[in-house]
């Protein structure tokens, strides 16, 4: 299974506002998500960012949505939503239901949570231009030291750069 995380950061690396507000994000990268979100057919994401847009953005049609929470009683009313408790059992539900890929959707808590158990294969980052000072970190949970290789480079718009890498010795659930 590999995990692709993809991610809208402001260029100091936080993903939204100490209130959670991440509608900075420009509709170019909300466009060439989507587009990501329906190749892979598989996203995982975090409670808050879930229930923060139900109704708006999440759950996606036609895709699956595995949802990470620590309330175990959760249930799903809708066959395409998938509520699980680990980052192992989201990669579990995941193969199951057929995916080789995953797209890792956010938010900071549930990236750190999969980057700490060696999950993350390969990020993309859409580096906005904007400096938040405060806010949700790409990575919540504490200190990691990853090392990245560089694979791309794209400009997306005038002002916002799409950086592609994979994340070296990234573990496997096969
Ligand atoms: N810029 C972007 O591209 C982008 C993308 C996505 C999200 N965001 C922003 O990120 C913010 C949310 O980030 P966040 O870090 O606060 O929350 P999050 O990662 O979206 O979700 C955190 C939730 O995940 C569940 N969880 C955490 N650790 C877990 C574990 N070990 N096992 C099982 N479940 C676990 C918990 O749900 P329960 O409370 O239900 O137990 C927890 O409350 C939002 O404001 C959103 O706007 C930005």
């Amino acid at each position: 299974m590999k995990v692709v995380l993809y991610m809208a950061t402001s260029a100091d690396g936080l993903v939204a506002k100490k209130d959670g507000d991440s509608d900075w994000v420009s509709d170019v990268d909300a466009a060439v998500f989507d587009k990501k979100i329906k190749e892979l057919g598989c996203i995982v994401v975090g409670r808050t960012t879930f229930d923060q847009y139900y109704g708006d953005l999440y759950p996606v049609e036609g895709v699956t949505n595995i949802v990470l929470t620590t309330d175990d009683a959760r249930k799903s009313e809708k066959e395409s939503v998938v509520f699980v408790t680990s980052a192992r059992d989201a990669l579990e539900i995941a193969k199951k239901k057929g995916h080789q890929e995953i797209l890792l959707i956010g938010g900071g808590t549930v990236n750190g949570m999969f980057l700490k158990e060696g999950l993350v294969d390969e990020m993309i980052l859409s580096v906005h231009p904007k400096v938040l000072g405060e806010g949700i970190r790409l990575f919540e949970g504490g200190e990691v030291d990853v090392d990245l290789e560089l694979k791309s480079v794209k400009q997306l718009g005038e002002d916002l750069v799409q950086l592609r890498y994979k994340v070296k010795k990234a573990s496997r659930l096969s």
